[in-house]
């Protein structure tokens, strides 16, 4: 396979599904091209570690929106992402996630930890014989956990799953019409929610998340609240409930591994960090550059490229990691990108880890049968990738 087409399978089905082989050609190419979609494509684990620190290195913000598409504010489900802090460039990115990390503390996630696991034994105990993983653990638990922390009412659980699903839809390279027309919906509607929400908690502040934002008003415009509001819901489950699902799947598809899970939770650390590492589910992100930057190897990139990090590439890059294609939770140092890096490391990487790292041994010790059943499914998305169903039997 030639490296174009190697580029061009990943936006196919497909390719998609399993974009490794591609990522391996592309690697082999170079650490950074220029593709005919005049971007630049970033694969290996040193230059994507690299850019990500980049000073140099910028997002496409909301004042580059106002002059390449002076409509995005009508446009509902792209509007909260751009003025979320996860497209926002310093010193307004600074200022934001100061305010957010100021509430979202270690503390408050490690207190977490007991909630974690109350919901996760109620949802296994009523998990059918028959089940589908992903609606009736994957998603479900990370929902109630990010509405717990949030203080949102989780009652309506498959409602927040379709939302997010609707929104995240505008992080992909190419979306079609009429899935530009649901992201705008859904768009329109959290942020209804959330303008209820934060209306109620400035009457009555509660002792959670939404709260402790709203009370450090001062720092945050009303639209930058709002949408990392909205930016923190999402992202606090979609991710998540990806991580779960491709990790239980990993483990039911090595019983040796699960085993070793099984005898020995205090394992979960390494297995979460290979599993996040193995089969990411943030596949990549997007900047451009400020100057021309010399990259090393004779390649030079211009000031203002678009550049396309394959964070799923430099995960399985054989410079950094030994046999990259194997499953190896015993590997030193892992360090995976998968939470990208810089100042716009993700936020929730403590509690997205805390999750996996208390659910995965859970199921696996209080369900002792458990097992993969029939195929899987993928989702149909190249940057959030995880399955849309994954069929298992509690045995
Ligand atoms: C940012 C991945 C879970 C909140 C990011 C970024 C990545 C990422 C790659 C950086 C994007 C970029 O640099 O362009 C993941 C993965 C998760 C996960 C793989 C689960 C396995 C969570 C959770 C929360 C969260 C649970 C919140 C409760 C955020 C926020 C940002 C972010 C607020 C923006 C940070 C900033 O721009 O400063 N995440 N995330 N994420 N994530 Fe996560």
């Amino acid at each position: 396979m030639d490296y174009q087409t190697a580029l061009g399978s990943l936006f196919s089905p497909e390719g998609r599904h399993d974009p490794y082989p591609a990522y391996d050609v592309l690697r082999a190419h170079a650490p950074a091209f220029l593709a005919p979609d005049e971007r630049w494509y970033v694969t290996t684990h040193a230059l994507t570690n690299r850019l990500l620190r980049d000073p140099a290195v910028r997002l496409a913000d909301k004042n580059d929106y106002d002059q390449f598409w002076p409509d995005w504010r009508q446009n509902r489900g792209v509007a909260p992402v751009v003025l979320s802090m996860l497209q926002t460039n310093p010193p307004d990115h600074t200022r934001v996630r100061r305010a957010a990390a100021a509430t979202f503390t270690a503390r408050r996630v490690a207190a977490m930890r007991e909630v974690i696991a109350a919901q996760a034994e109620e949802l296994i105990k009523v998990m059918p014989v028959s089940a589908d993983f992903m609606s009736s653990f994957a998603y479900p638990l990370p929902i109630g956990v990010i509405c717990a922390l949030l203080g949102v009412p989780d009652s309506d659980r498959a409602w927040f799953r379709k939302h997010a699903a609707d929104l995240t839809v505008v992080l992909e390279p190419i979306s079609t019409i009429a899935e530009m027309q649901s992201a705008d919906a859904a768009g329109r509607e959290l942020e209804d929610y959330f303008i209820g929400l934060i209306a109620e908690r400035q009457r009555h502040p509660q002792e959670d998340l939404t709260s402790a934002l709203v009370a450090s008003g001062d720092n945050l415009s009303g639209e930058e609240m709002l949408a990392n509001l909205v930016l923190l819901l999402v992202a606090g489950f979609e991710t998540t409930a990806n991580l779960l699902g491709m990790g239980l799947h990993l483990l039911l598809d090595r019983p040796a591994e699960a085993e070793r899970l099984r005898a020995d939770p205090e394992l979960a650390p390494a297995f979460v960090e290979e599993i996040l590492r193995y089969d990411s589910p943030v596949q990549l992100t997007s900047r451009f550059t400020t100057e021309q930057l010399d990259l090393g190897d004779g390649i030079s990139v211009p000031a203002g490229a678009g550049l396309t990090m394959l964070l799923g590439s430099a995960n399985r890059d054989p410079a950094r990691y030994d046999d990259p294609h194997r499953f190896d939770p015993d590997r030193p140092n892992i360090q995976p990108v998968s939470f990208g890096g810089g100042a716009h490391y993700c936020l929730g990487a403590p509690l997205a880890r805390l999750e996996a790292q208390v659910a995965l041994p859970l199921l696996l010790t209080m369900l002792p049968r458990l097992a993969l059943t029939g195929e899987a499914e993928r989702r149909d998305r190249l940057v959030l990738r995880g399955f849309s169903a994954l069929p298992v039997t509690t045995g």
